[in-house]
């Protein structure tokens, strides 16, 4: 399964921040199997950020598109929104277990409003921007990852059922 990766940050895209998150999201999903094949950097906007979310699916770019950071409460914080306004069906699911598990963490991981979505045969997953925050919800929901994927893009009909 190929993957992008889109990272929002306002600092980052000035060139005042080097983009930590981005590299630790390539180590995991490439340690799982995954080939990255997509890359991105852009600043928080909420109509930039939808726009190059939307050509990634639209355009079949990847089946799994992780993006980090924009998750929290300063007023450029738009991730959720911008996924929200290119997705076609929301995935409650998997940014509900990434809070559940991080609390054991920070009980801060309440305030990231990271979600999941699908358009097409891609499926998006926001993560918070931290590396640590990064590391600690994607290595715990990639494993899970690989079946609604396949179960997305017919690669497997449907759940064995026992
Ligand atoms: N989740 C985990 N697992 N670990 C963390 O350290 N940090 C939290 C939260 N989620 C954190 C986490 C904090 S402090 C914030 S403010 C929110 O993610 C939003 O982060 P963002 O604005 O960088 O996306």
């Amino acid at each position: 399964m190929r993957v992008a990766i889109l990272t929002s940050s306002d600092s980052g895209y000035a060139g005042e921040r080097e983009d930590l998150s981005g590299p630790v999201i390539e180590e995991i999903v490439t340690q799982a199997g995954y080939e990255v094949v997509w890359t991105g950097l852009l600043p928080d906007d909420r109509k930039m950020l939808s726009e190059e979310m939307k050509r990634i699916a639209d355009e079949n770019v990847a089946e799994l598109l992780l993006t980090t950071g924009g998750t929290g409460f300063s007023p450029r914080d738009c991730m959720p929104e911008a996924t929200a306004d290119i997705a076609e069906r929301m995935v409650p699911g998997i940014p509900e277990a990434m809070r559940a598990y991080s609390m054991r963490f920070t009980k801060r991981a309440m305030l990231s409003r990271a979600s999941a979505a699908i358009r097409k045969s891609t499926l998006i997953v926001n993560l918070p921007g931290s590396p640590k925050a990064v590391r600690e919800c994607l290595e715990y929901v990639i494993p899970e990852l690989g079946h609604g994927l396949e179960i997305l893009t017919g690669a497997a009909s449907n759940c064995a059922r026992k």
